[in-house]
C-alpha cells in the first residue's frame, strides 16, 4: 500500500505550520493564510555539501576569549551608497536579502553590482529572465568591467554543481521566490521551498565564505513575500522603495548584523541604469514658485544625511459627502491626527474639506520632523497663502499641538543654512539654539505651540 505523501499546512505569511487547515492563524492574526504543502524529508544526499562532511564540523562548546578574533576583511563595492547601506561593503559568508515591489529595480541593481565590480568572479542566477534578457539589460547599464557568469536554473542541486564547478566569490540570486529544492515537493514560491532553498544558500555561504545576495519579492502589504521566517535567517535585510513612476530609488537597511539599519542609499533610475545620487539634500527642492500656496519645504534626516524635501497640500471643499484625505508618502493616520490638532487647537474647520498630500519625488519620509511643515502646507493651502519660499521646518507635533524637538537639530539648521534658507523653525525645546543661533547665518525661530508658526509666518 502507498504512503500518503506528508502534507503540512503553512501559513503563507508568518511562516506557522499545524497538521490541519486553520482558519486563523494563531501566530500571526492572518485569516485564510493556509495552504497546504507536501513536505519530503528524505534524500538529503543531494543538499549543499553531504552530511559526512558536517559531522567532521561538530562544534564544541569554546572559551570565548579563546576564539580567535578573525576580522575578515568587507569587500569594497564600487556602489557607493549599496556599500554604505550595507555597513561599509559586503562581509564574506553573508546572506543578503533585498526585497521591493515588482519592477522597482532591483535586478537592475544587483545586476548593475555584478558587471561592475572587478577582480572577482561572480554567478548571477536569474531564475525569472532568460540569459538574453540578462545580457540585454546588462547593456543599458554599461560595460562589463567584472567577470560575471550568468547562470539560468532554479534547481538548487543544479546550482549546486554549477557552484563547485565554477567557485564564484559572490552568489546573486534572482529571485529566491524562482528557486525550488527536490528534497520539498511544494512548489516553487511556497513557504517550505523558500524556507528550505534560503536554508541550503545559507549553509553554502557560512562554509565557503562567499557572499550570497538573495532577491524578494514584496507582498501587497509590503512585507517580503513569503515567510518571515526568511528575515530571520539572512544577515542582513535590505528594502529598495521608491514611486514606480518618479526617478528616486531608496535602498534602507531593515536588519543588519554587520551595521547601523540608519543607513540610507539614493539611487536615480535613468536609461542606463541606477545613479548614485551622492548629493541628495537640494534634490527635491528644484521647481519651486514662490507665489504657490500649499507648499512648505521640511528638514528631515533619513539616516545620517539631512535632506530637505518639499511637502504640499491641497485643500479644497468636499465635492461627495465624506470629505476625501489621500497622502503619498505620509502616513494617512498622521495627517488625520494632525488635521485634528488643527481643528482642535487652532479652530480650523477642515471637517468639511478634502485634504491631499504629497511629498516631492515619489519619497517616503518617516521621520517625524516632517510634522510641522505638513501642518504649515495644509494650512497655506487652507488660507490660499504662500509661505516664504527660504523658510523651511523641523520639528514633531503632538497631540496638544506642542512642537516637539527633534535629533540632531544642529545637522538640519546647518544643511539649511548651507542650502541658502534664510529661516528655519524649529522647536524651542532643542538644547543649545541660542549657541546655534550665535554661530550660523540663517535665522533660527524657536517655536513652541503650533499657534505660533501661524503667527510668524503670516503676520
Ligand atoms: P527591474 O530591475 O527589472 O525591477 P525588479 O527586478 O525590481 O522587478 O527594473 C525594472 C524597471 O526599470 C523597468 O520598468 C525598466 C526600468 N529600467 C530603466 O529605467 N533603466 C534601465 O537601465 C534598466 C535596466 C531598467
Ligand atoms: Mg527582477
Amino acid at each position: 500500500m502507498a504512503t500518503r505523501a506528508k502534507t503540512v499546512f503553512y501559513c503563507q505569511s508568518c511562516g506557522a505550520n499545524a497538521p490541519k487547515w486553520i482558519g486563523k492563524c494563531p501566530s500571526c492574526g492572518e485569516w485564510n493564510t493556509y495552504a497546504e504543502e507536501v513536505v519530503q524529508v528524505a534524500p538529503k544526499e543531494n543538499q549543499w555539501r553531504t552530511d559526512s562532511r558536517k559531522e567532521s564540523k561538530a562544534s564544541k562548546p569554546r572559551l570565548i576569549s579563546d576564539i580567535a578574533l578573525e576580522t575578515s576583511p568587507r569587500i569594497p563595492l564600487p556602489d557607493q551608497e549599496l556599500s554604505r547601506v550595507l555597513g561599509g561593503g559586503l562581509v564574506p559568508g553573508s546572506l543578503t536579502l533585498l526585497g521591493g515591489e515588482p519592477g522597482i529595480g532591483k535586478s537592475t541593481l544587483l545586476l548593475q553590482l555584478a558587471v561592475q565590480l572587478k577582480g572577482k568572479r561572480i554567478l548571477y542566477i536569474s531564475g525569472e529572465e532568460s540569459e538574453q534578457q540578462v545580457r540585454m539589460r546588462a547593456e543599458r547599464i554599461g560595460p562589463q568591467q567584472g567577470e560575471c557568469y550568468i547562470l539560468t536554473e532554479t534547481t538548487t542541486q543544479q546550482i549546486f554543481q554549477q557552484i563547485e564547478a565554477l567557485r564564484p566569490e559572490l552568489v546573486v540570486v534572482d529571485s529566491i521566490q524562482t528557486l525550488y529544492s527536490n528534497v520539498y515537493e511544494s512548489a516553487p514560491g511556497t513557504v517550505s521551498q523558500i524556507r528550505g532553498c534560503a536554508g541550503e544558500l545559507l549553509r553554502f555561504a557560512k562554509e565557503t565564505a562567499t557572499p550570497v545576495l538573495l532577491i524578494g519579492h514584496i507582498t501587497k502589504e509590503g512585507s517580503i513575500a513569503g515567510p518571515k521566517v526568511l528575515e530571520h535567517m539572512v544577515d542582513t535585510v535590505l528594502q529598495f522603495e521608491g514611486d514606480r513612476h518618479h526617478v528616486y530609488r531608496i535602498l534602507r537597511a531593515i536588519k543588519n548584523r554587520f551595521g547601523s539599519t540608519a543607513e540610507l542609499g539614493i539611487y536615480e533610475m535613468h536609461g542606463s541604469g541606477l545613479r548614485e545620487v551622492a548629493n541628495p539634500s537640494a534634490l527635491l527642492l528644484s521647481q519651486r514658485d514662490a507665489s504657490l500656496s500649499g507648499t512648505a519645504v521640511a528638514c528631515t534626516m533619513e539616516g545620517v544625511r539631512p535632506f530637505l524635501i518639499e511637502t504640499q497640500a491641497l485643500v479644497s471643499s468636499a465635492v461627495y459627502g465624506t470629505p476625501q484625505r489621500t497622502t503619498t508618502g505620509y502616513d494617512l493616520r498622521r495627517l488625520h491626527m494632525v488635521l485634528a490638532v488643527l481643528e482642535k487647537r487652532c479652530g480650523f474647520k477642515l471637517g468639511a474639506k478634502d485634504v491631499f498630500l504629497n511629498i516631492a519625488g515619489g519619497i517616503r519620509v518617516e521621520d517625524p520632523a516632517i510634522d510641522l511643515a505638513i501642518i504649515c502646507a495644509v494650512l497655506s493651502s487652507a488660507e490660499d497663502m504662500a509661505i516664504d519660499p527660504a523658510c523651511c521646518f523641523a520639528g514633531e507635533v503632538g497631540l496638544t499641538g506642542e512642537i516637539r524637538p527633534v535629533t540632531r537639530v544642529e545637522a538640519r539648521i546647518n544643511e539649511a543654512s548651507r542650502l541658502g534658507f534664510k529661516r528655519i523653525f524649529v522647536s524651542r525645546y532643542n538644547s543649545g539654539l541660542e549657541a546655534l543661533a550665535s554661530r550660523s547665518t540663517i535665522k533660527i525661530e524657536p517655536v513652541g505651540k503650533v499657534e505660533e508658526v501661524f503667527g510668524l509666518l503670516f503676520a
